[in-house]
């Protein structure tokens, strides 16, 4: 029985995780579950799952989930230490890392220092801080699974290979909701456009990434990072029917594909369960109804953050740190309606463009890099309005 604490329990990589964890009573047990603010959901989760530790980290949230909570079994955090503490805890085999956002860094730093295993679906953090967080996980000899399904595509497809033998790992894109639109149409691009994507069903910022592409381009830097491959070795391809999740190609000219439903729930699972295999309720692939697959180059003067994504992986330092956090100061602007959708590119490109980068940052120059961008980037939108 694996003890496992969900964080981000309350989004969509959240959810979908205790619902595979619910099918499973003899092999997985939620012992912890935290959210930001939605305590509502939360409430629930808990009723449901019966965890012993509960992070808000939200402090007036937190107070009001308190109120409403029966504490006798359960141990209640809040705040960013609260977070960092719970994830410590010595009952917790596996953490579910779900947090979306460069707010998964502390906690899952302190998950490697405190030898909990990880299933990461949060990318952010990776692209941040790759090199220090995959340094402590070898030093701690923990696992690092990772849950996108791009990544675990790739892991799956490694498994038992040479990777010194790797040629080049080709990662596939749906190319988002708006893969047909014209590059002239994208400045008008509304919020709810942007958020209906075709292929999965995801929170607000990892889908915006998937309309800008800018999902593909962090994909680049997590990839390079989990399996230690350069950027000129990870092409990707935008392939619509989202089938193929990936594919790694060998030295003798063999690519191994792993290929799958659009369901999250399927390498959830498997970054649960690894290295065994558990029968599951997933719709496999009629290959008979199925009436192609098609792949296409990704477009790099339409999507911009593929190039800007690039170039961060080839510059390394503190560019990736950057990048990030332009990112989500611009996506989070975008949802709020106060930048349009064709300006996220432009404010990541003119903020990495001012940066000193540094090279091989520690974690305090990383976290400077991180605000000076942000700072950077709200000066910026500011005056465009
Ligand atoms: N969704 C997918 O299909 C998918 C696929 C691959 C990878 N991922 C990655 O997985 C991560 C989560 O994605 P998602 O779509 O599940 O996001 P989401 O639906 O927006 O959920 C985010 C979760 O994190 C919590 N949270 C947000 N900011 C936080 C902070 N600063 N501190 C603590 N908790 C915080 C939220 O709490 P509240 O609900 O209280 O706000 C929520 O529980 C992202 O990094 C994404 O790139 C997602």
């Amino acid at each position: 029985m694996q003890r496992i604490a969900v964080l981000g329990s309350t989004g969509s990589i959240g959810q979908n995780s205790l619902e595979v964890i619910k099918n499973f009573p003899e092999e997985f047990r939620v012992i912890g579950l935290s959210a930001n603010s939605n305590i509502d959901i939360l409430y629930r989760q808990i009723k449901s799952h019966r965890p012993g530790l509960v992070c808000v980290k939200e402090p007036q949230a937190a107070l009001k989930l308190k109120s409403r909570l029966d504490l006798k079994n359960i141990k209640l955090f809040m705040g960013q230490e609260g977070l960092d503490e719970m994830v410590q805890d010595k009952h917790i085999d596996k953490i579910v890392l779900a947090i979306s956002g460069s707010g998964a860094l502390s906690p899952l730093l302190k998950a490697i220092d405190s030898c909990k295993d990880i299933a990461l679906a949060n990318k952010e953090a990776l692209v941040m801080a790759g090199p220090i967080i995959m340094d402590r996980a070898a030093k701690k000899k923990i696992k690092i699974i990772p849950v996108d399904s791009e990544q675990s595509a790739i892991w799956q497809c490694l498994n038992g290979q040479d990777k010194n033998k790797l040629n080049n790992i080709y990662l596939t894109a749906s190319g988002g909701p708006l893969r047909r639109s014209r590059k002239r149409e994208l400045k008008n691009v509304s919020v709810s456009r942007v958020l209906n994507h075709p292929r999965w069903k995801m929170g607000k910022k990892i889908s915006v990434d998937s309309a800008t592409l800018m999902n593909k381009g962090l994909e680049v830097l997590e990839t390079m990072h989990l399996f230690n491959v350069p950027p000129e070795k990870i092409k990707i391809i935008i392939h619509p029917e989202a089938i193929i999740h990936s594919m790694v190609e060998f030295v003798d000219g063999v690519i191994l594909a792993q290929l799958s439903d659009t369901d999250m729930r399927i390498p959830i699972q498997y970054a649960l369960s690894y290295p065994a295999r558990l029968s599951s309720r997933a719709r496999s692939i009629d290959f008979y109804k199925l009436k192609g697959l098609n792949f296409q180059k990704p477009d790099f003067k339409k999507f911009p953050c593929f190039g800007l994504a690039y170039m961060a992986a080839y510059e390394g330092g503190t560019l990736p740190t950057v990048l990030n956090a332009t990112n989500e100061v611009s996506v989070d602007e975008f949802l709020k309606g106060r930048l349009n959708f064709a300006s996220i590119p432009k404010i990541i490109n003119r903020v990495l463009d001012k940066h000193h980068k540094k090279n091989n940052p520690d974690l305090e120059e990383i976290l400077k890099a991180d605000d000076w961008a942000r700072k950077e980037a709200h000066k910026i939108i500011e005056n465009l309005n």
